[in-house]
């Protein structure tokens, strides 16, 4: 049994696996064509902060594959009431195949999976968010390395760097541990106190990594340019001060136009516009978030498929 719990929880060569499974579940949802291979299964989701896509992709593209799911969150559970995390890791994953679970701290999910029957799949948490990252990536490929018939390249991600101007959050810890495992670099431009922790971000090869203290100098040359919300969940207590200490880092045309004539944007999402994007950025030709969106229900339809059934053919 696996668990998802972070990035670096698969190899390279399991997500160019993953990566080729999701261009075919994508193209199967977009001609409309059944495809059931989780009949019977179930999908527990608990949420212990706010989403709407991880929600929706989880839940419609559990339904797709003929399985269902369990909604639960802090409020309407007892997880509420201080029921102890393993003895609900005990009992959910007796009556489901599959967990998925945003929370506070990366500890929390460690601790459940711990005391789970079946495989745990990380939906957020205050260190890590890899299925957006999963997401990212697929993004990136079908733009850059993906031909007429789907077929994936891998090595289009080899040599790149990805811009990332913001704070050294869960995404940027993630983004970390992609570049290592996939062979990329990141240029991270952060406000100063909100640096990155190599140690969080739980990489052992600080090459795969720059810093820079001008936004517009991580962009020089990208060919991906992301960011994120300047206060996460969880955090909402340092809103003040963040605005204050953010408030040069946010991706406009300028800082596209230091990057590569064909860079593209990202943002995971939800985003807000006039802090940490300009309307011009995202709502721009270069932005893919749309897409980055999306692909977050492909991405995880295959990674569902993969915990549960292995590799399949066909
Ligand atoms: N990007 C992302 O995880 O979005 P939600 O918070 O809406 O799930
Ligand atoms: N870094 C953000 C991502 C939201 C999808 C957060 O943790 O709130």
């Amino acid at each position: 049994m696996r668990h998802y719990l972070q990035f670096k929880d698969l190899r390279a060569e399991e997500y160019a696996y993953l990566f080729d499974r999701a261009a075919i579940i994508k193209r199967r949802f977009k001609n409309y064509e059944k495809y059931q291979p989780l009949t019977d299964r179930t999908l527990a989701m608990i949420f212990e902060k706010a989403s709407t896509r991880t929600r929706v992709s989880f839940e419609a593209g559990m339904y797709q594959m003929g399985g269902s799911v369990v909604h639960l969150t802090t409020g309407d559970s007892q997880l509420g009431r201080a029921e102890p995390i393993e003895d609900s890791a005990r009992v959910i994953s007796r009556m489901v195949d599959l967990v998925m679970i945003r929370t506070f701290e990366q500890t929390k999910i460690e601790r459940f999976a711990a005391h789970s029957r079946v495989p745990v799949i990380n939906g957020l948490t205050n260190e890590y968010h890899p299925c957006q990252i999963l997401a990212d990536l697929f993004t990136f490929i079908e733009q850059r390395g993906m031909d007429r018939r789907g077929a994936i390249d891998m090595d289009c991600l080899k040599g790149r760097v990805v811009a990332w101007v913001g704070d050294g959050n869960n995404m940027a810890n993630t983004w970390l541990q992609a570049a290592e495992i996939l062979g990329f670099t990141v240029h991270v431009s952060t406000p100063s106190g909100y640096e990155i922790d190599p140690a969080v971000a739980g990489i052992q090869n600080r090459d795969c990594y720059k810093v820079f203290k001008d936004p517009r100098q991580a962009c020089a040359g990208a060919d991906l340019v992301t960011t994120d919300v300047w206060t996460s969940m969880g955090y909402e207590a340092e809103n003040e001060t963040r605005r204050t200490a953010f408030a040069d880092w946010c991706v406009d045309a300028d800082m596209m136009a230091r990057a590569k004539p064909d860079a593209l944007f990202m943002h995971c999402l939800p985003a807000h516009r006039g802090e940490e994007v300009a309307a011009e950025v995202i709502d721009g030709p270069q932005s893919v978030v749309w897409d980055e969106a999306e692909n977050r229900m492909h991405v995880q339809k295959a990674l569902m498929e993969y915990l549960l059934l292995g590799r399949i053919g066909g």
